[in-house]
């Protein structure tokens, strides 16, 4: 193996900073990771941090648990593409997924959860012959042009337009991408209503990244939803088998019409889906091809053997008794410590905490829609995220972060005793 450095050096000629999509890290920050196990990350040179990105929420295990390592290792040997042709694994873990959540009945495969909100989008506008989709300022539904919209904007949005994070979407998508705020019913309502006629869907992360959903919104959502006809998507790539075994629409009790996944329903592997009513899944149905009403839904790797031995391993482990009570306990007792941590320095800070996800934000109380982010002193989060990781914690700066099964009460301790270390040393540079 080479060193890092030489890594450095082969990565900045030949990727964009020398960086993986957008994560640029400071100086000194940016890692060449060989290996991780359980909770931990290894670097070539032997450094280990504890690792609470987790494959971006993928990882709900932790890294390379003994069933899912197993299981891969297995099915590489039985047969590690198929194309044209279903495989096993993929029917045993379409059956599953399709089981698991509440009012699901068909679902089609996808490789990521790009893709998932690319076609359960599609599926909206082919059911009811609309165009526009509504998505809500700064929500995160991946990389295509439609999901582009007001996802980090610098200013609040001038709903209903948005600005796109992107050069190159056309304006003509962007155009059909509506913006409201989150957890604003009567603004949602008079943007819908507005649009009413050529609304096809709106679309919504049921955690918009680490804000809950004030109570009765979602539900509001959906007899919206139900009023003009426009279809309900979650966005439940995250939150799938993440909230609960059934996701936020068990663990808030509200039923979407479609649904993305992706994550944690491939066990870390390239699998995704859209699931959700036969009406509108079966619009991918092979028969219709060529005929009006038909909604392409294809790829090479949709149903891929290896990702659904991983996801399969993956689901069957989320079904054993008290598997989520025990995460999210553990996780609500991991905030409520490091809350404590910050108090004993002043620090106004609070812990942000759904389900297993968690974030420190620098603010007074909990966010409830996206500018209130915005106007908080987002800066603190990055600086002090930042320097979380110098000492051991792996986080995104300024991201929430996910507890997994793999992590350890000593793990916990020792975030504790970091992030002890990191309130000490603000302290320090702001007396400065
Ligand atoms: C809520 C949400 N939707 C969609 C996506 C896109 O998924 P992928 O990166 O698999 O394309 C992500 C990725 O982080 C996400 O968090």
């Amino acid at each position: 193996m080479k060193s890092h450095s030489e890594y450095r050096e082969m990565a900045e000629r030949v990727l964009p900073g020398g960086a993986l999509g957008t994560r640029l890290s400071p100086e000194g920050l940016r890692w060449t990771i060989a290996s991780a196990s359980g909770s931990r990350i290894t670097d070539v040179d032997g450094n280990e941090w504890i690792d609470y990105i987790c494959g971006a929420g993928a990882l709900i295990l932790g890294h390379q648990h003994p069933a899912v390592v197993e299981a891969v290792q297995q099915q590489a040997s039985r047969s590690m593409h198929q194309y044209g042709n279903l495989s096993d694994i993929a029917i045993e873990l379409a059956a599953m997924v399709v089981d698991a959540i509440p009012g699901a009945e068909r679902m089609i495969f996808t490789t990521t959860g790009s893709e998932a909100t690319f076609y359960a989008m599609r599926a909206a506008r082919a059911a009811t012959g609309r165009t526009k989709i509504l998505k809500f300022e700064g929500a995160f539904h991946g990389n295509h042009d439609y999901a582009s919209v007001a996802v980090t904007p610098a200013e609040p949005s001038p709903y209903p337009r948005g600005m796109s994070f992107t050069s190159g979407a056309p304006q003509a998508a962007i155009d059909t991408v509506l913006i409201a705020p989150y957890n604003d019913p009567e603004r949602l309502r008079q943007i819908a209503t507005e649009h009413a006629d050529d609304l096809a869907g709106i679309i919504i992360e049921p955690v918009q990244r680490i804000i809950s959903p004030q109570p009765g919104f979602l539900q509001g959502v959906r007899s919206l939803c139900d009023e003009l006809g426009t279809v309900l998507i979650f966005d439940e790539v995250v939150t799938g088998f993440r909230l609960a075994y059934g996701g936020a629409q068990e663990f808030f009790r509200v039923q979407a019409d479609l649904a993305a996944y992706a994550k944690i329903v491939g066990g870390g592997g390239p699998v995704g889906c859209v699931v959700g009513k036969a009406d509108l899944v079966d619009q991918a149905h092979p028969a219709r091809s060529g005929n009006p009403g038909f909604v392409y839904a294809s790829g090479t790797l949709h149903g891929n053997p290896l990702g659904a031995a991983a996801g399969l391993a993956t689901l069957r482990e989320l079904t054993t008794p008290g598997f989520y009570e025990n995460l999210n306990d553990r996780t609500a007792r991991l905030s409520e410590d490091i809350e404590g941590v910050l108090e004993s320095h002043g620090r106004q800070a609070i812990v942000e905490t759904v389900g297993s996800m968690w974030q420190i934000l620098h603010m007074d109380e909990s966010p409830r829609k996206y500018t209130d982010l915005l106007a908080a002193d987002r800066s603190a989060n990055v600086a002090f995220d930042t320097e979380l990781l110098r000492q051991g914690i792996n986080t995104i700066p300024g991201l929430r972060r996910f507890v997994s099964s793999a992590h350890t009460d000593q793990d916990f301790q020792e975030t504790l005793e970091a992030v002890d270390r990191v309130c000490k040393i603000m302290k320090d540079r702001s007396e400065d």
